[in-house]
């Protein structure tokens, strides 16, 4: 069986963000900033070095911050280009899309994840696509979703990133029903959206990161509600596992859940801490705070 190569991505932005209030009052969740570059452009990053050459993003009303993000900025060029910030300059560019590499379509009711990505049938067409979400951030020598589609050019099918997580936390997550466990790939007899702790079938999780065949379309098609009344992604995959077409991977790296206040701040002081320019400075305020906060205990 040949295995298509995948060169799709979809990117599900149109969420309210409200977790992040007020600040997504007015700006997109996924324009918020880790350190200096905004959460999605870790996503595109991401993409782009397994090798992603269409992005399509599924978007909603108060978005457009995000398709002015990826525009070119005549502007802003000219006058880095004038005052000799070549350095900035190439900063400004890598954020560049072309013309034609980005598209955007619309969610027009907020009816779940499933939904969503379902919203990009027509541009995604009869070819597999990758789905990454923005608000998992993973730090990784090599980035996930190239670790992935490594592994996808062995298995094909459907695979989804996973990570071992308490079962404290599992409920929060679509959670894979194990069949084989093969140590980097796991081939899964079912997964379900967010079961409560007591019902999971294991404890390895989903984590944003997907490549799906475009049957996941067909599947999504039949708006089946689930969790929550919602159509989700993680129900449309499953429907896929009885055929053994559905694998999670579990990557080598670090995830950050930027969805939450908590996984927004580790992740700030993790990126911060990696950063050259401000490890040093950062990294001492950080040891003094620490040393101040144990002497007031
Ligand atoms: C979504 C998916 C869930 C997955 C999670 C990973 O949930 O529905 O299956 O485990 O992302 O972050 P959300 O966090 O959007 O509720």
């Amino acid at each position: 069986m040949k295995i298509k190569k995948v060169t799709k991505a979809v990117f599900p932005v149109a969420g309210m963000g409200t977790r992040f209030l007020p600040a997504t009052k007015s700006i997109p969740k996924e324009i918020m900033t880790l350190v200096d570059r905004p959460l999605i452009q870790y996503a595109i990053d991401e993409a782009r070095a397994a090798g992603i050459k269409d992005f399509i993003f599924v978007t909603s009303r108060g978005k457009s911050a995000l398709e002015d993000y990826f525009d070119y900025s005549p502007e802003l060029e000219t006058a880095l280009k004038r005052a000799g910030k070549t350095d900035l300059l190439e900063i400004l560019k890598s954020t560049n899309m072309d013309s034609g590499a980005i598209a955007y379509v619309r969610q027009n009711r907020a009816m779940g994840l499933g939904h969503a990505v379902w919203c990009a049938r027509k541009l995604v067409g009869d070819e597999p696509f990758a789905v990454l979400l923005a608000d998992d951030v993973i730090a990784a020598e090599k980035p996930c979703l190239q670790q992935m589609v490594e592994a996808y050019a062995e298995t094909g099918g459907n695979m989804v990133a996973a990570m071992e997580v308490s079962p404290q936390r599992i409920s929060s997550y679509g959670v894979l029903d194990v069949d084989q466990d093969n140590g980097n790939v796991v081939r899964a007899k079912g997964m379900v959206e967010k079961p409560k702790s007591e019902d999971a079938p294991s404890n390895l999780a989903v984590i944003g990161r997907y490549i799906l065949s475009p049957k996941i379309m067909t599947n999504l098609n039949k708006m089946k509600q689930g969790a929550g009344g919602e159509i989700q992604l993680t129900d449309a995959i499953a429907e896929e596992a009885a055929s053994g077409q559905v694998f999670g991977f579990r990557f080598r790296g670090q995830r950050y859940d930027c969805g939450s206040k908590a996984g927004f701040l580790q992740a700030t002081v993790a990126f911060g801490l990696s950063r050259p320019d401000l490890a040093e400075e950062f990294g001492a305020y950080l040891h003094d705070m620490m040393a101040l906060q144990k002497a007031a205990q």
